[in-house]
């Protein structure tokens, strides 16, 4: 038998994860733009390219400069962990105690690990579709039975409460993520109020994935299930520097469980992997979410990156909306135009491929976020300049026109 069988049949499980298509997406958008000699224009990975707040920075190079390059705490550093705490209860009302806060790189991992501390195998994991495709991918890894919650464009790609209380009596645990990546829907604080109760009800953990909401494009703020206070002891919060902070290579989310207990094996199966995040990594973001907190430099970089989103979409939509054969669903946050191409007669991959090939424009397939996808792309504007931005529906005119 030779080494690569053996890897083979070891890694059999494995051949279900499909894993995150931004990435294979990005390198296939590299290889183009190496291969041809001409740049691409990037909007298949989720990311901001703004330099990050010079406090952040700020906080990575002091440290650096006091060798802080060694191993540290699994759950994180205590002075991240209050500042996560400081932040997430300024934002929600919570109290939170240092001792429910671990530090990961990103929020992916807490996704993961929710899934392994809060179920066993057959339990109901409900997702939404379209959506982060990470949660059904690991909830099936790990031999859990997918509920999806289908998101209607008639709904505004929210979730109905109604899907959700239909199947909650078999679901352990619900994933929700407002403001929701691909579509930048966000929940109204109503249909929040009645999905915790149905969870409350029917005694389903909730996963908050927060990423996105910092990131709101209307003047209203993102409301949150974690500040339903009857639910938190079923409820696990992410958040991450990756788009609150524009620092996706920096590897630094956070993850609030219920109670302390669940903290620590949450810690104990983060440990395993990882063993630690960067402690010069999370000094910076310690001192950027204070920032944030107090209204700081940090928060003055947020809102001129909001004030720029707007600007990026507003040029989008006025170039794309006249394109008869494509229609744009209007994000409310994040920063993803989720776009149906349905009439243009080309399956996503088609219309995906030959962009990229044809006019040096890098999008995200809709099937990279569920079935329900086909017929759609996904434009990130977090990383467009405006000119970009103006260029790209002359990009999509002359290809669907073509
Ligand atoms: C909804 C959602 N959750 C989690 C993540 C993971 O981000 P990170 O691990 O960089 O924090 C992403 C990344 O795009 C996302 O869109």
């Amino acid at each position: 038998m030779d080494i690569l069988s053996i890897y083979r049949g070891l890694t059999l499980p494995m051949k279900n994860i499909t894993g995150e298509n931004a990435f294979r997406q990005m390198n296939k958008a590299n290889d183009w733009e190496k291969q041809t000699g001409r740049p691409v224009i990037h909007t298949e990975i989720g990311q901001i390219e703004k330099p990050i707040p010079r406090v952040l920075l700020e906080g990575i190079i002091k440290s650096l400069n006091n060798e802080q390059t060694g191993y540290v705490v699994s759950p994180g550093i205590p002075s991240l962990r209050q500042a996560v705490a400081d932040y997430v209860q300024s934002k929600t009302r919570a109290p939170i105690t240092l001792d429910r806060v671990i530090i990961t790189p990103g929020a992916k991992p807490g996704l993961t690990t929710a899934i392994v501390a809060l179920t066993k195998k057959g339990d109901g994991v409900a997702c939404p579709v379209p959506g982060y495709s990470i949660y059904s991918d690991m909830a099936d890894f790990f031999g859990n039975r997918l509920y999806p919650l289908y998101l209607n464009p008639a709904n505004h790609f929210r979730i109905d409460p109604d899907d959700f209380r239909k199947i909650a009596p078999r679901v352990k645990l619900l994933f929700l993520n407002s403001p929701h990546n691909p579509t930048g829907s966000v929940a109204s604080w109503s249909e929040i109020q009645e999905i915790a109760k149905i969870a409350q009800r029917n005694g389903v953990f909730v996963v908050s994935d927060e990423s996105y909401s910092e990131i709101m494009l209307t003047d209203k703020p993102a409301r949150s299930i974690y500040e339903v206070e009857g639910l938190r002891g079923q409820t696990i919060y992410l958040g991450s520097s990756s788009k609150t902070l524009g620092f996706s290579g920096g590897r630094i989310g956070w993850c609030i469980a219920p109670d302390p207990s669940t903290a620590e094996k949450l810690t104990t199966f983060l440990g395993n992997i990882y063993s630690c995040c960067p402690e010069f990594n999370q000094a910076g973001v310690a001192a950027a979410l204070q920032s944030l907190a107090e209204s700081g430099e940090a928060k003055q970089w947020l809102d001129e990156l909001k004030l720029h989103l707007k600007k990026c979409l507003k040029i989008l939509l006025s170039g794309l909306t006249p394109i008869e054969t494509i229609k744009c669903h209007e994000p409310e946050g994040a920063f993803y135009l989720w776009v149906d191409i349905s009439r243009t007669g080309m399956s996503c991959k088609q219309f995906t491929d030959k962009l990229l090939e044809q006019q040096w424009l890098s999008v995200l397939r809709g099937t990279s976020f569920g079935p329900t996808g086909e017929g759609y792309i996904r434009i990130c504007f977090g990383g467009l300049t405006l000119e970009e931005a103006e260029i790209i529906p002359d990009r999509i005119r002359d290809f669907v026109t073509s």
